[in-house]
């Protein structure tokens, strides 16, 4: 694939919500350890809904799929990942109004567009325990290996993402519920880094596919 369809973003969030359902005792037993015991309902929840919403909406722009996703997300998951998520793709959905395909120079921007939006939402640096630590070198990551074209870079990418994600094992959480644990946080992988994992080797799925 050298550009990123419309109806490659809708099988990617559709294949996206297949996966958080099958992984969604995963990710509450990640968030139960060091958190409330919801991650995996809230983005199971939320992307069942997503892929409901999105599925009628092939032939509009990206922008139009993106907003969508994040006012679904902003709606209907409750806690920290659905606003920080919904901020995502609020933030992807600026960049990509009026487009129907995105090459590989241009996903890059809006992944770091959506990386923006998470950040100046949630606050969090890397090393701070967060989804942010998996998805800031998989933006990197892509960025970088854009010139090599959109498999080789969602594939660094994803790969990026896992890194980051496993990661977070060892560290103090410094932001979200996590953080109110202080040292006992540490010896758990985050499950939102996990969710921005999942994310990013899903991308890498469709685009190979
Ligand atoms: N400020 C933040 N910036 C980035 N990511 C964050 C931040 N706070 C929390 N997160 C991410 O959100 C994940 C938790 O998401 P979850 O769906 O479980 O919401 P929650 O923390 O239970 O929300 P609430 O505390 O409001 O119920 C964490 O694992 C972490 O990756
Ligand atoms: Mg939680």
């Amino acid at each position: 694939m050298n550009e990123l369809t419309a109806a490659a973003v809708i099988d990617w969030l559709t294949a996206l919500s297949k996966v958080y359902n099958e992984k969604k005792d995963y990710l509450t037993d990640l968030d139960r350890a060091i958190g409330d015991a919801d991650h995996g309902a809230n983005m199971a929840r939320g992307f069942t809904v997503v892929a409901e919403k999105i599925s009628p909406l092939a032939d509009k722009d990206i922008g139009t799929i993106f907003k969508t996703v994040a006012m679904t997300l902003i709606s209907t998951v409750g806690g920290a990942s659905g606003p920080l998520y919904g901020s995502f793709f609020l933030q992807a959905a600026g960049v990509t109004n009026g487009k129907t395909g995105l090459n590989a120079g241009e996903a890059g921007t809006m992944l770091e567009a959506g990386l923006k939006g998470v950040v100046a939402r949630g606050k969090a640096a890397v090393g701070d325990k967060t989804m942010i630590d998996a998805m800031t070198p998989a933006v990197a990551a892509f960025q970088a290996a854009a010139g090599e074209g959109l498999s080789s870079a969602a594939d660094k990418a994803r790969q990026a993402a896992r890194a980051g994600a496993d990661s977070t094992t060892p560290l103090v959480a410094k932001k979200g519920r996590a953080s109110y644990l202080g040292e006992r946080s540490a010896g758990h992988l985050d499950p939102g880094s996990e969710s921005t994992a999942l994310l990013f080797q899903t991308l890498y799925d469709i685009v190979v596919k």
